[in-house]
């Protein structure tokens, strides 16, 4: 029985068996490429789960020590960790003293897996300010870029003393990749890289970090983060970003995201990130609490498309998890 021409050809062919399948596959994750990201907060002496990211928590030092180690078994290529400080101020005052959360939990990640794991530290001030916002404020209450450009630089050089590997300005100032660029080579840190968060959208999926971190942030960031709308502003960021001394750049969110991504790996000749954020997570586990959806086989779509969008790196709160089951 035949119906004229088609089908002309059978590409069925190439997917008949699992091990055709993996024979052909154009994109692969490997453990070696994701980063997790982590919490460590102030004052505590037992974890505390995150009630919007189930599986995530807010650790003590000691217990971040233990997931930087478990992650760094499991063949996990970096780690970020943000701190939770239990005082909050104007200026987030906690981000630049030597001993603050986040200073001494770099020290102490770096003692314990410094060598296997790339350090990697938040650079902002959402996590330090009582009101929340990424920066300081002027008298009208608006988020000062060149103000905040002197905490970043200060922000970093403390890091930088703590022994980070790689800082991730996150606050989306103009000017922050150059002004950390400077403030590091000032004390000699020529050997710390940046990570910038070049494409960083003004996004809804951020809300459950708002809990991981304890913010206080009312209203939202859109007078410094991007307009969801907006594609070619992307590219304008870069340009800067790579211009003031990125060394990787970052898209983030990830999943909504994918066409920047996708442009960003063809533009640029630096390694590119993107960061599966804690709304993208909170999404997938929601639904698969419900029965709604296939936890494993979910996750590792959305990290597959990741990759074939153009990551070499994705940062992911499933890291672990995922470098163990590859
Ligand atoms: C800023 C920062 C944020 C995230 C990473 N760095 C919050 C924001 O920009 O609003 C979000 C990460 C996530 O949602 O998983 N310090």
């Amino acid at each position: 029985m035949s119906y004229g021409e088609f089908p002309g050809a059978r590409p069925r062919r190439l997917r008949t068996s699992p091990a055709m399948r993996r024979l052909v596959a154009e994109t692969r994750l490997d453990p070696a490429e994701l980063i997790l990201p982590a919490f460590v907060r102030e004052g505590i002496s037992e974890p505390q789960a995150i009630s919007s990211m189930p599986g995530v928590y807010q650790h003590t030092r000691d217990t971040l020590r233990k997931a930087a180690a478990e992650a760094a078994s499991a063949g996990v290529g970096g780690i970020m960790l943000f701190g939770v400080p239990e005082v909050k101020d104007a200026i987030g005052s906690q981000g630049t003293e030597p001993d603050g959360i986040l200073q001494l939990a770099i020290r102490d990640v770096v003692a314990e897996v410094g060598d296997d794991l790339v350090v990697m530290s938040d650079l902002c001030l959402d996590e330090y300010t009582d009101h929340g916002h990424c920066g300081v404020l002027d008298a009208e209450g608006r988020v000062d870029n060149d103000a905040t450009l002197e905490r970043y630089a200060e922000m970093a050089q403390v890091q930088a003393d703590a022994g980070v590997h790689v800082v991730g300005p996150s606050g989306m100032m103009d000017g922050q990749v150059g002004v950390v660029r400077d403030a590091l080579d000032e004390i000699g840190r020529q050997d710390v890289a940046i990570l910038a968060y070049t494409a960083k959208y003004a996004s809804a999926f951020y809300g459950p970090f708002r809990e991981a971190v304890n913010s206080s942030l009312k209203g939202d960031r859109k007078t410094y983060q991007q307009d969801p709308a907006n594609f070619r502003e992307s590219m304008r960021e870069l340009a800067l970003d790579l211009a003031e001394g990125a060394d990787m750049v970052m898209v983030k969110p990830a999943l909504p995201y994918l066409d920047v991504l996708r442009k960003v790996a063809d533009t640029v000749d630096v390694p590119v990130a993107a960061y599966q954020i804690s709304g993208e997570y909170a999404m997938v586990e929601a639904a698969a609490a419900n029965g709604w959806i296939d936890r494993d086989r979910t996750i590792m779509e959305t990290l597959t498309s990741i990759r074939r969008a153009g990551a070499n790196m994705i940062l992911t709160y499933w890291a672990t998890e995922v470098a163990q089951r590859l």
